[in-house]
């Protein structure tokens, strides 16, 4: 019987993979670009072959075993240690709660709404600075202390570019792991919304802003990246997403390793959360954890669709190209180029030859449906984000198209918790839209505060008085009966 708490012994030898050109480098050093040819790398493990001698029966049992862990750094996302970044010690490990978010069914309610459809959210909401940005940041700053520790590095400026969680993450994380790591982000001046921008505040940050979208932010932090000392913790930086990696384990275990007909929905932005979750299924199957592959459903909004416009088209008539992008209610994701693609192009490709055409998939929504699917799942006891929204508009469209069937179980990524973007719930109650948007509010949906007496008929009552009058009004307004 596996020990719950003990930290692994097993010890990887991982290597930066250029997508690119192929070439290999070792992780002596922090490498976010192949030195080359300038393409995303992937970090592989030169002794993912020994994990083989482990049985997938036995590998189940390991981790079910440490998922009741009372060690720290077994207690997050480290539980699937082997198979993600095998390289730090325990002493290295950050763990601030990130990991083991809650999958929710929906309510039948719900399910009935969207024709029987057989769904659950997973809440990454709940993560410590409330989105999926954490399990990433979990890894990098853990391997980020190990560097430290092993190598001697100090004073590390951590920066990022971000459409307003990586930089909450990543200061979170910065506050806490060492005094020898610095954090600044680079925002998009007023694209990214109020409480997004109070949390790297919050945490001591340097938080800078430029015009322009997250698409410009990226830009600047890349050159900075090329030539200045400094940490890159965008998910260009490929430990991230093996941190990242951890939602797909987490899925697979709490359905008891068990992804027959289930079918896991991701909103799509500068791609590395879609890159990581299918890299880590591949990677359970690899070992036999897992004896069938879930399907994928990349969703973008028809504001930022890069990677939907690419898959629209024949395999052989396929040409990436960034597009533009126009203001998203799903403003996290409003990505036109995102850093990423050419990883998914790369998994959706290993996940294809596996489990068939239709495995892997991305849909494209309406920012109407959008804001309308986040209201809906909120409506019925979620707590989704905007992406959140995205995911489940995501659904109804490939429910639309033919392209899932009500009884395969749909896995939707609510990728932030809701409050982080209640600004926009608020725009559509109060119909303040900017027409760029394209949403148009349907009033029957709107859900306002009504006041029950006002200052000046409080001032002529006396207290009690007063008391019976409010009491008075709500009775009115509610209907209510007399016991
Ligand atoms: N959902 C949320 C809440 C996000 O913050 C992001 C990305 C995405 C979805 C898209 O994920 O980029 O991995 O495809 N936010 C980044 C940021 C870009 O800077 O916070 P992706």
């Amino acid at each position: 019987m596996a020990d719950k708490n003990a930290f692994p012994t097993y010890r990887g030898d991982m290597e930066y993979f250029c997508l690119g050109c192929g070439a290999r480098y070792d992780t002596t050093e922090l490498h976010y670009t192949c030195p080359d040819c300038g393409g995303v790398f992937l970090l592989q493990d030169k002794n993912f072959d020994a994990l083989r001698e482990t049985s997938g029966e036995e590998w189940r049992e390991i981790f079910d075993t440490r998922a009741g862990s009372k060690n720290d750094p077994l207690r997050g996302i480290f539980r699937f240690y082997e198979l993600m970044a095998p390289v730090m010690d325990d002493k290295d490990i950050v763990f601030l709660g990130e990991g083991n978010t809650p999958i929710v069914q929906s309510s039948p309610q719900l399910s009935a709404e969207l024709d029987g459809q057989k769904l659950a959210f997973k809440n990454d909401g709940q993560n410590p600075s409330a989105s999926f940005k954490d399990r990433g940041m979990a890894c990098a700053f853990s391997f980020l202390n190990y560097l430290i520790r092993t190598q001697g590095a100090d004073d590390i400026l951590a920066v990022c570019a971000s459409t307003g969680d990586t930089s909450a993450a990543a200061a979170l994380y910065a506050s806490y792991a060492s005094d020898k790591i610095k954090s600044a982000v680079l925002l998009p001046q007023g694209k990214v919304t109020p409480q997004q921008l109070a949390q790297p505040l919050g945490s001591g940050a340097t938080v800078l802003e430029i015009p322009g979208v997250f698409d410009d932010c990226m830009k600047v932090v890349e050159h900075l990246a090329d030539n200045y000392q400094v940490a890159l913790l965008n998910s260009k930086n490929a430990w991230r997403i093996l941190g990242q990696e951890s939602y797909a384990f987490e899925l697979a275990q709490w359905y008891d390793w068990d992804l027959e007909g289930k079918a896991v929905f991701v909103p799509v932005g500068n791609a590395g959360n879609i890159t990581a979750i299918m890299s880590g299924f591949l990677k359970m199957y690899d070992l036999g954890i897992i004896t069938a592959l879930p399907r994928i459903f990349g969703v973008q909004s028809h504001h930022a669709d890069p990677v939907y416009r690419y898959y629209a088209e024949a395999p052989e008539k396929r040409k990436y190209a960034p597009v533009e992008v126009e203001p998203s209610v799903a403003q996290a994701a409003m990505i036109g180029n995102p850093v990423s693609f050419p990883r998914v192009r790369y998994f959706a490709e290993k996940f294809e030859a596996i489990a068939g055409e239709g495995s892997f998939q991305v849909v494209q929504v309406s920012e109407q449906d959008i804001i309308e699917g986040m209201l809906l799942a909120n409506r019925h006891g979620h707590i989704s984000c905007t992406q959140g929204g995205e995911c489940l508009a995501g659904l109804v469209k490939a429910r639309q198209l033919g392209l899932i069937s009500a009884d395969e179980t749909a896995i939707l990524d609510a990728t932030a918790h809701m409050l982080k973007f209640i600004g926009f719930q608020n725009m559509y109650y109060e119909n303040t839209y900017p027409a760029e948007y394209g949403i148009t509010p349907k009033p029957e949906l709107a859900n306002m505060p009504e006041l029950v007496i006002d200052a000046e008929s409080k001032e002529k009552l006396s207290a009690q008085d007063y008391t019976v009058a409010c009491a008075s009004s709500i009775v009115e307004k509610l209907g209510l009966k007399h016991r």
